[in-house]
């Protein structure tokens, strides 16, 4: 039974030391952060803590650091910390031992201290034991509000938790469990799937979980091109995995009249040239995003889903490239158009948050934003998920 922040008695925070885990690992270019999607969602759990008199320890990753360099530091996150909350943060530029100790015992009550990258310390990925209690003595209670992060079994996240005898979710990892299971166990039918991105191997999982339940399947981007070589379709250049070829083989003899392939492509040759083939994709040709044909057929399927589900994970087609970005932002308007109609969609995945915001779809059209990416497929295919198992065996 998986406890939440809501389910403790304020009283139990006033003056308490909380350490929550939030994944803050983000976009931040010359030292300024450009997506802040991440850090929005942990505001909630923040601010209720801070207003029942807790001191807030704030503890996250970024980037995968081998060393201590400062490239990775957490501290332009402070700043924007700040700025959105209209409040004092500090920041701290370690994350355990004495000074961080001295530190957090001369907070108020109510105020907020962010620790350095955790991943200075090779030991939190490491899960290591004497780094998770170093972590763990810093405070008096725990929580989780890192979704996005929860497949890792990490310190942060897996070792230094056990030994906390209070052990929460956070608002936004509540959340994410909610919208994500109701997509793993009981999706509203119609279930509409749009599967794109490129590594075939990361969605298998999720897929081979899904598919039975779906009524659809939509697939696009770079995974489509091994889907259309099965049914028999020149490829051209494009990516191939054959890695996988054989298990794409399998779902569409399994699950071949849910699934609908693009019909046309965006190609090239080279840079800077491209155009639009039907069918066939000839040798010495990429297929680089899904044609004009094959977005509306997608649009048609996804903005006719009624008051069913889709859950949309990964772009149709290289959209960081203009030329390339047609499909992509298609799918997106066109899952806003679903939501606006009374459908719940669901959108997940690394690039999510980029396609919508290169589309002009705004966060507030989507039913749920995950701040998964690895996380929110993993969980979908019913992996096991560290950062929650270990909240849910302390209760
Ligand atoms: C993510 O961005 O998916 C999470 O923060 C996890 O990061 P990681 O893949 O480096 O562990």
């Amino acid at each position: 039974m998986l406890r939440s922040i809501s389910d403790l008695d304020d009283i139990q925070y006033y003056g308490k030391k909380v350490l929550v885990r939030v994944d803050f690992n983000i976009t931040i270019n010359n030292g300024a952060v450009t997506e802040d999607y991440r850090i929005r969602s942990a505001i909630p759990t923040i601010e209720y803590l801070v207003k029942r008199g807790a001191k807030v320890i704030l503890a996250s990753h970024l980037g995968r650091p081998k060393f201590r360099d400062h490239n990775n530091t957490l501290a332009p996150v402070a700043i924007r910390l700040k700025e959105i909350l209209n409040r004092n943060v500090d920041f701290i530029d370690d994350c355990i031992g004495p000074e961080v100790q001295a530190k957090i015992d001369k907070l108020n009550y109510g105020s907020i201290l962010l620790l350095e990258n955790l991943r200075y310390y090779p030991e939190e990925q490491n899960n290591d034991p004497e780094f998770s209690k170093s972590i763990s003595s810093l405070a008096d209670v725990y929580v989780n509000d890192a979704f996005s992060t929860s497949h890792r079994k990490h310190a942060s996240t897996y070792g230094a938790v056990k030994n906390f005898e209070i052990r929460l979710s956070g608002f936004s990892l509540k959340k994410e469990i909610e919208y994500i299971s109701m997509i793993r166990y009981n999706p509203k039918k119609p279930f509409t799937l749009v599967i794109g991105g490129s590594k075939i191997k990361d969605k298998i999982g999720a897929l081979e979980n899904l598919l039975p339940k779906a009524d659809k399947l939509l697939i696009g981007g770079a995974v489509a091109y091994t889907f259309l070589k099965a049914k028999g379709f020149k490829i051209g250049n494009s990516l191939f995995d054959e890695e996988h070829y054989e298990w794409v083989k399998k779902a569409l003899s399994l699950y071949g009249e849910k699934i609908l392939l693009p019909v046309d492509h965006i190609v090239s040759s080279e840079e800077n040239s491209f155009s639009t083939i039907t069918g066939d994709i000839p040798d010495g040709m990429s297929g680089f995003d899904i044609g004009n044909e094959t977005s509306m057929m997608f649009s048609s399927e996804i903005g006719g889903n009624g008051f069913g589900t889709i859950f949309w994970n990964g772009p149709m087609g290289m959209f960081e490239v203009s030329q390339f970005s047609a499909g992509t932002i298609s799918v997106a308007k066109s899952m806003a158009l679903a939501f606006w109609r009374g459908a719940t969609t669901l959108v997940g995945g690394g690039d999510s948050i980029a396609a919508l915001k290169k589309s002009g779809v705004s966060e507030n059209e989507v039913t749920h934003l995950s701040t998964g990416g690895g996380a929110t497929l993993r969980f979908l295919a019913g992996d096991k998920m560290p950062g929650i198992d270990a909240l849910e065996r302390a209760n």
